[in-house]
């Protein structure tokens, strides 16, 4: 294979998103437009990837700061998409290969597609092989003409085409593999003479000789987002396409409309999705696990076997066998071991629970380490913050804690303790011991409530 350079066309500001924001910046179902663009080039393993910024141009490579190996190129007014790839000419002096234009507009282009437009470039030695599509609403897009062999004739901005150009429903996807010897022949020449007045990409494509089509089979791949109409028509599409994709693989999904899940997320065979569930980040649901209806499940890992029901689920690790809700949060890296219930109306923060623990009703733990077979009785509450700062608290194996307690922390709780109802805990408790922490209860014999009568 051939050198090949990823640019990718990141600089327009996208006034009809309405937004500040650059529109590939905007985000679709947990990553940017551009992020899942650059994923995607990345698939082929460019030689180098040229992300071609603009409007708010550091935003964007900041936002991409986390990724090695981009090289940005700043087009500094935006003239049009054949202005954008001018401002190449400079970096990629000599180079000998193919350069794959993305736009960073269009994010739903399977790998798949990529390859076969490169393969076919190849192939043919083309000086340019553009990806086509027949679409149902060609409005907005270029119109695509070719030759009976898939040879192009000619590319017409939507605004440039006459009535009957107008007709012709194969569109230019807006994604292009160039020789990138002719491309930098052709790019001085072109002109801004257009409805548009701007510098077209697409007048480049026409210069250029031969130029073959590829047409995608699947046409919504090539979805540019324009408007938040069309994001949210791009997050169905991939929507459905995860939640396909997951069903093939033997995961359950009931009433799958009303599912969310990230393509970040990864599940096993004999999961069942429960209705109204969302699945996000890097999340992993191990086997037979059963989430939901109604829950949220953000960047977490949910071991085997383990129920979710109704329940709130943030940063945090459950293994197996365990029962999480109904009503249940859990947050800031919380870790609930095997087979434990965490029932109603329970908030675990920055807490771990050792196996075979329940916290079955109302409590927060906040900042706690519990040990094995305890249990934490309904009401039980850390008090870990003292205004200033956080404080933990420890609680040993096997012991028990009575409804409504208050835990001052910083504590240290031993093994085997059992602590009354209602008691206020300020004190470590040593193993094996009784703690009874509250106001005796008065009883009055005779006592009766003098009546007005
Ligand atoms: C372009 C194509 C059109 C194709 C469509 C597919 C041209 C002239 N037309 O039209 O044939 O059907 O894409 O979606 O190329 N950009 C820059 N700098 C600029 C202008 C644009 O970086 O000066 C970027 C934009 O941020 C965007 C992409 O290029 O990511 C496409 O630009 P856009 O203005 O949306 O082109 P279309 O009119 O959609
Ligand atoms: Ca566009």
């Amino acid at each position: 294979m051939a050198m090949v350079a990823v640019a990718i066309l990141a600089a327009g500001r996208g006034t009809r998103m309405k937004s500040d924001l650059p529109k590939v910046l905007h985000q679709l179902g947990g990553r940017s437009l551009v992020e899942r663009v650059l994923d995607n080039a990345d698939l082929i393993n460019p030689l180098r990837r040229l992300v071609i910024v603009g409007y708010r141009g550091e935003f964007v490579q900041e936002s991409l700061s986390e990724r090695s190996g981009l090289e940005f190129v700043e087009q500094p007014q935006q003239l049009g998409t054949g202005h954008a790839i001018q401002q190449l000419l400079p970096h990629l002096k000599g180079f000998e290969g193919d350069l794959l234009v993305l736009n960073g507009d269009v994010p739903l282009l399977r790998p798949q597609t990529l390859q076969q437009l490169l393969k076919t470039h190849q192939d043919h030695s083309n000086a340019a092989t553009i990806l086509t599509a027949q679409v149902p609403n060609p409005k907005g897009y270029g119109r695509v003409f070719c030759d009976g062999n898939n040879l192009l004739t000619q590319i017409v901005e939507d605004r440039d085409c006459s009535q009957a150009q107008k007709q012709n429903r194969r569109v230019n996807a807006g994604i292009y593999c160039f020789r990138w010897s002719d491309l930098s022949e052709v790019l001085p020449k072109l002109t801004s003479r257009n409805e548009q007045q701007e510098y077209y990409l697409t007048d480049a494509v026409n210069y250029l000789n031969p130029v073959m089509t590829v047409d995608v089979e699947d046409y919504q791949e090539i979805l540019g987002i324009n408007d938040r109409k069309q994001l949210a028509t791009a997050y169905n599409i991939l929507q459905t396409r995860i939640k396909d994709d997951w069903m093939a693989q033997g995961v359950t999904l009931i009433d799958p409309d009303s599912i969310t899940i990230d393509d970040t997320v990864q599940l096993q065979p004999d999961v069942v999705i429960e209705p109204q569930t969302h699945l996000r980040g890097n999340t992993t649901i191990q086997t037979r696990s059963h989430i939901g209806p109604g829950s949220l499940i953000e960047n977490s890992h949910i071991g085997e076997n383990t129920t979710v029901l109704f329940s709130v689920v943030k940063d945090s690790i459950v293994k197996s066998g365990s029962t999480i809700g109904p009503y249940a949060h859990l947050k800031g890296h919380a870790e609930v071991g095997s087979n434990c219930r965490i029932g109603n109306f329970v908030e675990l923060k920055n807490t771990t629970i050792g196996d075979q623990t329940n916290v079955a009703h109302l409590s927060y733990l906040g900042d706690a380490t519990i040990g094995t077979k305890a249990n934490i009785g309904g009401g039980t509450i850390t008090a870990n913050y003292d205004g200033v700062k956080k404080h933990r608290t420890v609680i040993g194996d096997r012991s028990k804690t009575g409804v409504n307690n208050s835990l001052i922390a910083p504590l240290v709780i031993g093994e085997d303790v059992t602590i009354a109802a209602g008691s206020t805990i300020s004190e470590d408790l040593p193993n094996d011991c009784l703690a009874i922490a509250r106001a005796r209860q008065v009883v009055k014999l005779g006592w009766r409530l003098k009546s007005k009568e």
